[in-house]
């Protein structure tokens, strides 16, 4: 009976909405609102803390922090669910297509009929690159790595494109955007030619995004290439499987670049060069890399140990992911397309013999199943990448295609969100107090012989 009144008298002074947090060093407490998105965490908005408080939180590589409000993409990792605008990434890729899952992204609903033929006909409108480009891809040595192309190509786009950099017109955003998916296929496919030292192939637009892409990637001037169907279902699969991701390390660099109300194509150029870290989008390659490391099946056993081993860096890449802890949904349909690819095109590569046998092992080996450290979706679309005749290098170039919409969707929301202000993250500051300066001939030498690597730090 008296508990009760207790608890409504608690309510009154601490709704439900709010947090109190108390400063133990002064006994001061203060009162922070509560955030609840439609699905998800419970999140204390912490926004007035530094003005009311004149404290600032510390949250390096932002796990507890949320950096807007979004409604494109929603991740519950725990239990494995991804829905971009509440359609479950599963279904998606099992009864959508690529130019579908784009239209999905950017506009927030699934094209009615109309809307797709016209869409479809927008993109294709915009594949072609400016002759000028021919010269701007000769300017890269042969063998630089595609995803340098990449980044310089991608932002040279608004050296070429003037009539879509003013971002206060919603009409240029959206030929940006248009123009970003549309073009990432031929920049990447010429990426490849280049290093080749073939001729740019022109894009063709009676065909699918997909088969287009295989087409400027695969075919020869002096033949003519045929679509494999389950090659090009395999790739349109592969693109919707990474055409967003949320707040990952690459749309986050894109939104930052973003805010500060830099034009569109050189915030996706930053987003590439985010993605192309081992970490996050160049895990594929490292895949491939790492397998080629490894070697035989025989030495399986030997990389699952140094992966154990705390004093030793090597990590199975393709293996563990920041937000699924328990697995990843597009790296269980990415395995079904990785199995029917292989099948279907009768390939005996020992490299792919071995990514199955460490997956088999992996996933049975208490270490990784006690960290729940499941195969992540890089894992296979490196396999199937390489099956399909990708060099490695491309690998991160497709997640950058695939990545494209979600990074533009996330660059479109952002520039209406009426919270939206520039990124200005906050430091702990741990370095010298301040001091005066020192003329060059007081200060001391030091008899130790300094290297270069000593002064950077090594890890
Ligand atoms: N191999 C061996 N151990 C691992 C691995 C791995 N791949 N990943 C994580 N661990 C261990 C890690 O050592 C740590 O152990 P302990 O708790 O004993 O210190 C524990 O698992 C938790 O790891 P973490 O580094 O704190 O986790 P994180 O959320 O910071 O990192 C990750 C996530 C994806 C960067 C990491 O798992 C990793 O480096 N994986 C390999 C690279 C990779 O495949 N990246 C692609 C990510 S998916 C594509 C994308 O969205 O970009």
């Amino acid at each position: 009976m008296t508990k009760a009144p207790m608890k409504k008298a608690a309510a009154q002074t601490l709704p439900d909405d709010s947090f109190t947090i108390t400063d133990n060093a002064t006994g001061k407490s203060w009162q922070l609102p509560a955030r609840t998105g439609v699905m998800g965490n419970r999140l204390m908005d912490i926004r007035r803390l530094y003005g009311d408080t004149g404290i600032l939180t510390y949250d390096p590589g932002f796990t507890s922090t949320a950096s807007c409000q979004s409604d494109i993409t929603f991740i519950d990792g725990e239990k494995g669910v991804l829905l971009h605008r509440g359609y479950s990434i599963e279904q998606l890729a099992l009864h959508s297509d690529f130019m579908e899952t784009c239209y999905l992204l950017l506009y927030g609903e699934l094209p009615t009929p109309e809307q797709k033929v016209s869409f479809d006909a927008d993109i294709k409108n915009h594949t072609l690159l400016h002759d000028q480009f021919i010269s701007f891809y000769k300017g890269f040595m042969r063998n630089a790595h595609p995803m340098a192309i990449m980044v310089g190509v991608v932002g040279a786009l608004s050296a070429f494109y003037h009539d879509s950099i003013d971002i206060t017109d919603l009409e240029q955003r959206q030929l940006a955007a248009h123009r970003l998916i549309a073009k990432m296929p031929t920049i990447g496919a010429y990426a490849y030619k280049y290093s080749l030292g073939m001729t740019f192939p022109l894009p063709r637009n009676e065909l699918s995004y997909s088969e287009n892409l295989l087409q400027m990637m695969f075919s020869n001037p002096a033949e003519n290439y045929q679509i494999n169907p389950v090659l090009s279902k395999a790739i349109d699969r592969i693109l919707i499987l990474h055409a967003d991701h949320e707040q990952n390390a690459s749309t986050s660099t894109v939104r930052l670049a973003g805010s500060s109300g830099a034009n569109p194509y050189a915030c996706i150029a930053s987003g590439i060069a985010s993605l192309w870290g081992p970490a996050h989008g160049g895990a594929n390659e490292a895949v491939l890399n790492m397998l080629s490391e490894i070697g035989t099946v025989a030495q399986v056993g030997k990389y699952i140990h140094k992966a154990k081993d705390k004093s030793d860096p090597f990590r199975l890449m393709g293996f563990g992911h920041r937000v699924y802890k328990n697995y990843d949904p597009r790296a269980a349909v990415m395995r079904n397309t990785c199995h029917e690819v292989l099948e279907v095109l009768g390939i005996e590569d020992p490299k792919l013999k071995l990514a199955l046998e460490l997956e088999k092992i992996a996933l049975e080996d208490p270490y990784f199943v006690e960290k729940k450290l499941y195969p992540n979706v890089d894992f296979y679309s490196g396999i199937i990448l390489k099956a399909m005749g990708f060099p490695t290098s491309m690998f991160t170039v497709m997640f950058a295609i695939g990545r494209t919409v979600g990074w533009v969707s996330h660059w479109k929301e952002m520039l209406k969100d009426e919270h939206q202000k520039i990124g200005r993250p906050r430091q702990l500051y741990l370095g010298q107090k301040q001091r005066d300066y020192m003329p060059i001939e007081r200060r001391g030498h030091t008899e130790k012989k300094v290297s270069w690597s000593w002064l950077w730090g090594k890890k």
